[in-house]
């Protein structure tokens, strides 16, 4: 991969009114449950996006006839449930965990034999928490020696399936719930995922959407189980993917901490297990108004009105840590910026993500003069003073990372130059040229 880099020049007034891509969780279901619903599925704000596009090329290889994406706007071909044909390569997942996740559970079902592979980032990520469930159902399915992709999986054969289970998830991870979920859809019985804390429900929703009953139940405090029956159908129906709020963060945090600035992103997706973002933004006191709140095919969607304002450093509760668990990278910029110091704590799930993104974001705020400590769950920041360097960041491939450090750029004493950005293709194809619309001055070089 051929090292692009940001050279972001400091400070910067945030204005404007703008719209960021598509939701990336969302536009991933889309093609994966369109895919295997019975009929015709039009999705618009499709994120045109390396993550989602290797989830759509890989049904392609399994025969799924789909037309685009054209500005968003994608029509798949639904096969059914046992529809997918064998493909004659390996599916290359890319830098998508969510791909590799998610469709491991839909081909343990299957009755061809298959093998997903992945870039060198998504081949050091643990997989064990997919195939150890799998397993369970009865699925065969291999790893490398440490846990890791490839995932070699075989096939159940003609007659047999898999079998249903009640699945007590040992994190709380999205990704692992509707691995499991979607892998019931071919199982014998009924199979549920009980998470310990809730987390991105858009497989719900969305199978819900598809005509398929998934029944929720929140059990004491935290807990949230998601059960489904096998050997159902799913039906075509239409979706239109809202804007992501995990690129929308960007760009709020960037008006939170720049003194003057004022904007709108639109058509937010605000599902409410995504919000912690803006939960903690308004903990820290940011100023965000909600307006014009609306639904749009079972996701709610609002413009988030952002302005300047102080912050405050905090304790992040942990019960916001999955509600945010893609937002930690900007959030510690953020918290840079805030008088006093801010806390992290319960969130070892971000050592596994497309970096070790507790090292990573240490590492390279120190390396802009910032007060940050890495601890095994977290990070201490002591925020509140201008960054006084200029030097290199590493973003270690990974898109937040890329992202984030843009940001950080708006409250840096001079210019920083950020290495190895090309994945912020995976999730935001146009966030260089939004970041310079709405007034700061970013180069790639
Ligand atoms: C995702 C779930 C999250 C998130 C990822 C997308 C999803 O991962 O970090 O970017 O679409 O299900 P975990 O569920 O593993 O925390």
């Amino acid at each position: 991969m051929s090292n692009v880099k940001f050279k972001v020049q400091p400070g910067g007034t945030i204005k404007g009114r703008i719209r960021v891509p598509g939701d990336k969780s969302i536009s991933h279901r889309s093609i994966m449950l369109g895919a295997i619903a019975k009929g015709t599925t039009t999705v618009t704000g499709f994120l045109e996006g390396d993550d989602s596009l290797a989830t759509l090329k890989a049904f392609q290889e399994m025969g799924v006839e789909i037309e685009g994406p054209e500005q968003g706007n994608v029509t798949i071909k639904g096969v059914g449930l046992k529809g997918l044909k064998k493909p004659n390569n390996p599916l290359d997942m890319g830098n998508s965990g969510t791909a590799m996740r998610l469709m491991a559970g839909i081909l343990a079902g299957q009755d061809f034999d298959c093998e997903l592979i992945g870039d060198a980032s998504l081949s050091k990520r643990p997989m064990k928490r997919v195939t150890d469930p799998l397993r369970l159902m009865g699925a065969q399915i291999e790893t490398s020696e440490d846990g890791m992709p490839p995932l070699k999986i075989t096939g159940t054969g003609e007659q047999a399936s898999l079998k249903g289970i009640d699945y007590v998830l040992p994190m709380a991870s999205a990704q692992v719930k509707s691995c499991v979920l979607l892998a019931g859809l071919y199982a014998e019985g009924t199979t549920s995922a009980l998470e310990p804390a809730p987390t991105r429900d858009h497989t719900e929703r969305m199978l819900n959407g598809f005509g398929y009953p998934v029944t929720s139940e929140k059990l004491g405090d935290q807990q949230m189980k998601a059960s489904l029956k096998g050997g159902g159908e799913l039906t075509a129906r239409h979706i239109d993917v809202p804007s992501d709020i995990s690129s929308a963060a960007f760009f709020i945090a960037a008006a939170t901490v720049s003194k003057g600035s004022e904007l709108v992103v639109e058509h937010v997706g605000m599902n409410p297990t995504r919000v912690g973002i803006i939960e903690i933004l308004k903990l820290m006191g940011a100023d965000i108004k909600l307006e014009n709140f609306h639904e749009v095919g079972g996701e709610p969607v609002a413009d988030v009105h952002v302005k300047y304002a102080p912050l405050k450093g905090i304790h992040i509760p942990e019960a916001l840590v999955a509600l945010a668990i893609d937002e930690f990278p900007v959030l510690f910029v953020v918290a840079a910026t805030a008088e006093g110091q801010t806390v992290l704590t319960g969130a070892e799930e971000l050592r596994v993500k497309e970096s070790d993104r507790i090292q990573v974001m240490a590492d390279a705020l120190q390396a802009v003069g910032v007060d940050a400590t890495p601890t095994e769950g977290g990070m201490v920041i002591n925020g509140g003073k201008q960054t006084p360097q200029t030097t290199g960041i590493q973003s270690h491939h990974d898109h937040r990372i890329s992202m984030a450090m843009t940001i950080a750029g708006l409250n840096a004493a001079s210019e920083i130059i950020i290495d190895d950005c090309a994945n912020v293709n995976t999730s935001f194809p146009t966030f260089i040229e939004l970041i310079n619309q709405v007034g700061m001055q970013v180069d790639v070089i």
